[in-house]
């Protein structure tokens, strides 16, 4: 990761300003509700700042993933009442995001007023990084202000095209997602260890790379640990693995050796005849998988080895759950370690930092998410992040200059 820096709010002086804020409003609803407010709460401050100092907010984001065409089931007019409930202040919700219905809104705003445009990808032009969309973007406003961490892996016109037309700054939540993301990985207290769950090692290849690069310690669990066990010679039964990965899994572990990172797999699960709810479990040796059964979940030395290992390290990166954790008992190994990690992180003993895909369910299902140092709300960002990539929408904030904040 290359040194960036960037502006803060610390150095805007909002008052009297129209200011295009790029917020991620792609809430997770579930029959026609927000199912999660998490992302609306984290950003809250930064429209509060903004508009308790005299700014005119202008938010704008994607909602799901409409096409380039209006689809009126993805308008964010339903959100925008959630933001102005979290806000605890009015917010006028503008049918458009661009065009004239959008100028006719932020002209007639005043000092304070917040506003939630129409989702962007209801034009092509969004995903497109068309500079005319870009251009009509940035017209709206005096300042771009981008506080979308989550959505910053997606080179957009309302997430870096805009900023090429309008100074720019990164608001609260995505200063302190940079920050903590820097803090776990870029300069981190060590030794530093990453837990890494999920199905697919061709999914997280680059991520694993990346992360034997930068970490002490490597835990790989999930469906993933299957394709290690089994590239070590291990029968896997009928576990899920990908038979096409095995070289690629013995090319990650020897250059994990080669370059003094431990790699830890488990060394027993939680095997099941089917994947289902009450079906008969057994736990066994990684050597004594028995044909026609399936892992699902880590086993209790396992748990324990990975619990030794936590209490040796400084500092956690946590991406992906270590068994089939939305399927009782297949959770037991996933909550145990990240109670783990939680207890370590309230005694002030280790630094966690998780995020990605399904992490923060994982968590939230442990009865953690709030006792882990910090958690990510961005699920593809977080991942590109931890791949070593840089974020087009952080980059267009990168500037050289006075009051900015190194990354
Ligand atoms: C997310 O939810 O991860 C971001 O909002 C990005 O959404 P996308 O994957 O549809 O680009
Ligand atoms: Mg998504």
């Amino acid at each position: 990761m290359a040194t960036l820096s960037f502006k803060t709010l610390d150095s805007l002086d909002p008052r009297g300003k129209r200011i295009l804020l790029r917020a991620d409003l792609n809430v997770p609803v579930r029959d026609g509700a927000i199912s999660d407010l998490t992302r609306i709460e984290r950003l809250a401050p930064t429209i509060k700042e903004l508009a308790d100092k005299g700014g005119r907010v202008i938010v704008v984001s994607h909602f799901d993933r409409p096409k380039g065409k209006p689809v009126p089931e993805m308008s964010l007019a339903p959100i925008s009442e959630a933001l102005a409930k979290a806000l605890g202040k009015k917010v006028t919700f503008v049918p458009d995001c661009v065009g004239k219905v959008a100028q006719d809104a932020a002209a007639a705003m005043h000092d304070g007023d917040v506003v939630v445009l129409e989702n962007t990808r209801f034009y092509p032009g969004e995903e497109s990084n068309d500079p005319d969309m870009a251009k009509a973007l940035a017209s709206l406003a005096d300042i771009y202000v981008n506080d979308a961490f989550s959505a910053a892996h997606r080179a957009h016109a309302s997430t870096e095209g805009v900023a090429r037309h309008l100074p720019s700054f990164a608001g609260r939540l995505m200063e302190i997602e940079l920050s903590a993301l820097e803090a776990a990985l870029e300069n981190p207290a060590r030794p530093v260890g990453a837990i890494v769950g999920g199905a697919k090692v061709s999914t997280k290849l680059d991520l694993l790379n990346n992360m034997i690069e930068k970490v002490d310690m490597l835990a790989v669990g999930g469906a993933m640990a299957n394709t290690f066990l089994a590239a070590q010679g291990l029968s896997v039964g009928k576990s899920l693995k990908e038979e096409d990965m095995l070289d690629t899994a013995r090319a990650i572990a020897a250059k994990a050796k080669e370059r003094g990172c431990e790699l830890v797999l488990p060394v027993d699960v939680v095997v099941a005849s089917d994947f289902m709810a009450g079906a008969p479990t057994e736990t066994v040796s990684v050597s004594a998988i028995p044909d026609g059964w399936m892992a699902l979940d880590v086993g209790p030395k396992t748990v324990a080895f990975l619990k030794e290992k936590l209490a040796g390290l400084k500092t956690l990166v946590w991406n992906g759950p270590l068994g089939v954790f939305e399927l009782a008992p297949f959770d037991e190994g996933t909550n145990a370690v990240a109670q783990e990690a939680a207890r370590l992180t309230k005694e002030g003993k280790l630094k966690t930092v998780a995020g990605g895909g399904d992490t923060v369910s994982a968590l939230r299902h442990a009865g953690v998410l709030h006792d882990m140092s910090y958690v990510s709300t961005a699920g593809g960002a977080f991942l590109e992040w931890l791949e070593g990539k840089l974020l087009p929408g952080v980059v267009a904030l990168g500037q050289a200059g006075e009051d900015v904040a190194p990354l």
